[in-house]
């Protein structure tokens, strides 16, 4: 959506709105020094470690990690859209936005979610009088208010009947198909994708249906669970089952259970469990660790006691590692076998439950435990093993005091000395420019990443770059990004940090910039300057070597040009300089 208003445009707003009074008028801050200050709007917390930067015109969270520029600010925190937060920030300024296509593809966004919501609306409406389905809720111990708050529905085991509906209502037959509620059969007939299923409408935090999930009634229907596709406006990757419903009835989230079904988060919140969620069928990734983490800082995962329940269990807590920043707490409840939480609340009730929360296995008991099986701790060898199967996975997670105790503990388990683990566990993983988005907060301090931080917390420093090829010329990690920000600010005059950023959201190179724009640098702002003059030099210095031994090699086997000879006389000469 974003890439139809134009970017210019985009970039003007950002620039010309100002983040501390936009903030301030949301969430009250207090000046120190030169940022200003509050208790942080997307994490709980006593002491405040959100801080606005009127310079940078960004703000950032030293607690959870949140961190972006004005447009950020609104999609998160007042859950806009980025279409809608442009919109915002342009009333505010009294702008309009430039017309163009981006009129007709916000329509067309607007009226698929339309057609999601006429379809909800008429799913319910039918389940006043399908005899199957309630029946079915019935067996299923759901009561009608459960089922309200949770806007199940029904659809009928009918070929067309939500089609038909729904042209009826005048959508047209490509939106239909658009939001995956309908397929055209090989006749060329559409048909409607649910029939004969319980429905699950999947909100979004503003409670607008994004796509379904939808229940077969017999045990025999194949699949048990249908799905909506991905679509313009379902992305399954990234929503929970829910987050609408909890958020409904609990105004802070302290906690936040995550289960692995629909009937399990349903039959929970009726038992009064009702800070839970589920992810949509598929292992909880990275992207979702990240979402709930803005929204609370102590997950509980609940799976089912069995080996494919200890599998998702293990792949949720390495979705986890690279985004545990201290203060953030995970724990796992595995259910014994044969049970989910939805069997067992209904079974054992309210209590049972709340004691396996009670009980959950935190995160570094789950983790050493996994790790120790089958490994003898007794022998060296064992123990060799263990180090080698946690080392990598300790290297993700962000530095921090919960790294330190989990590399105290590795160290404890292998006798290893403190100091030694460390060594094994580098604090610098594998350069970060070449995984930008692999949430490694813990990047090697190279001088290239040195100056791309001062540049991009400073822009204003591109004006001390004078050789304009040095970037082509020199190669080490990370050139490519450096030259495409400094490329960027040569052509673009004026630029904050926060616009900068603006140009790299949902590029995966953005979250690393993001990173570097947030980080605390040793130097003082007087040294900025010099800093980033050396850090020039280096760079100069480096390319001189590297073509120095380019023709060097080149010297040896196919021979030199006269110019290249008088290029390589001058170079050495210079680096005796
Ligand atoms: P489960 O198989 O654990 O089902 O799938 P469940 O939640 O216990 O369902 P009931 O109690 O039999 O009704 C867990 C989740 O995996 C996804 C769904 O999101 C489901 O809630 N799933 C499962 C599918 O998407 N398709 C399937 O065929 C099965
Ligand atoms: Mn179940």
């Amino acid at each position: 959506m974003s890439n139809r208003i134009p970017e210019s445009f985009i970039q003007d707003l950002v620039l010309r709105s100002d983040i501390v009074q936009l903030i301030d008028g949301y969430v009250p801050l207090k000046k120190t020094g030169r940022n200003f200050v509050a208790c942080c709007p997307f994490h709980t917390e006593k002491t405040p470690s959100f801080s606005v930067s009127g310079q940078k015109q960004f703000y950032h969270c030293f607690g959870c990690g949140a961190s972006g520029n004005v447009i950020s600010f609104l999609m998160e925190y007042a859950h806009k859209n980025f279409v809608e937060a442009v919109e915002m920030l342009a009333a505010r300024l009294g702008l309009s936005i430039p017309q163009g296509d981006y009129n007709a593809k916000q329509a067309k966004h607007t009226s698929l979610y339309d057609v999601l919501r006429a379809a909800m609306d008429f799913y319910r409406h039918e389940l006043e009088q399908d005899r199957k389905v309630l029946t079915y809720l019935d067996e299923r111990g759901i009561d009608a208010q459960t089922a309200q708050r949770f806007a199940l529905g029904a659809a009928a085991d009918q070929w067309d009947r939500l089609y038909n509906h729904l042209i009826h209502k005048k959508f047209s037959a490509e939106s239909i198909a658009a939001v995956g509620l309908s397929a055209r059969s090989d006749n060329g007939r559409e048909y409607d994708r649910f029939r004969g299923r319980l429905m699950f409408p999947i909100r979004d935090r503003r409670g607008r249906p994004l796509g379904f999930g939808g229940r077969g009634l017999e045990s025999i229907t194949q699949p048990k669970y249908l799905n909506s596709p991905e679509t313009p406006v379902f992305h399954k990757g990234g929503e929970l089952y829910g987050l609408y419903e909890a958020e409904q009835l609990t105004r802070t989230l302290d906690y936040l259970i995550i289960v692995e079904g629909y009937m399990d988060v349903i039959a929970l919140s009726q038992q009064g469990i009702v800070n839970v969620v589920a992810t949509l069928g598929t292992a909880t990734t990275s992207e979702h660790m990240q979402r709930v983490f803005r929204l609370t800082s102590r997950i509980i995962f609940c799976f089912d006691g069995d080996s494919a329940g200890q599998k998702a269990g293990w792949r949720a807590l390495e979705a986890a590692l690279p985004v545990l920043n201290d203060g953030l707490e995970i724990s796992f409840i595995f259910l014994p076998a044969d049970e989910d939480p939805d069997s067992l609340v209904r079974k054992q009730g309210k209590e049972a439950f709340n004691a396996y929360l009670d009980n959950a296995m935190v995160l570094s008991d789950f983790f050493f435990n996994h790790l120790s099986q089958n490994v003898n701790l007794e022998t060296p060898d064992g123990r060799a093993k263990l180090a080698s199967l946690a080392c990598p996975l300790l290297e993700k997670v962000p530095l921090g005091v919960f790294r330190t105790l989990m590399l105290d503990e590795l160290a404890k388990k292998t006798r290893l000395s403190a100091s030694s683990v460390q060594k094994i566990v580098p604090s610098n993983p594998a350069p970060v420019f070449q995984r930008p988005s692999d949430g490694a907060s813990t990047a090697r301090k190279t001088p290239v990443r040195l100056g791309l931080a001062l540049l991009i917390q400073y822009p204003h420093l591109v004006q001390y770059i004078e050789n304009k090829t040095l970037f082509k010329e020199v190669v080490v990690a990370g050139i490519e990004l450096f030259a495409a920000v400094v490329d960027y600010l040569q052509t673009h005059a004026k630029q904050t940090t926060a616009s900068l950023l603006e140009h790299w959201r949902n590029q995966t190179e953005g979250r690393y910039l993001e990173r570097l724009a947030v980080e605390e640098l040793m130097t003082p702002e007087a040294g900025v300057q010099a800093e980033f003059k050396g850090i020039l030099l280096y760079l100069q210095k480096l390319a001189a070597e590297q073509t120095i031994e380019m023709l060097w090699q080149k010297a040896s086997s196919a021979g030199l040009s006269d110019e290249e000879k008088s290029q390589l006389q001058l170079l050495i000469q210079e680096q005796k300089k």
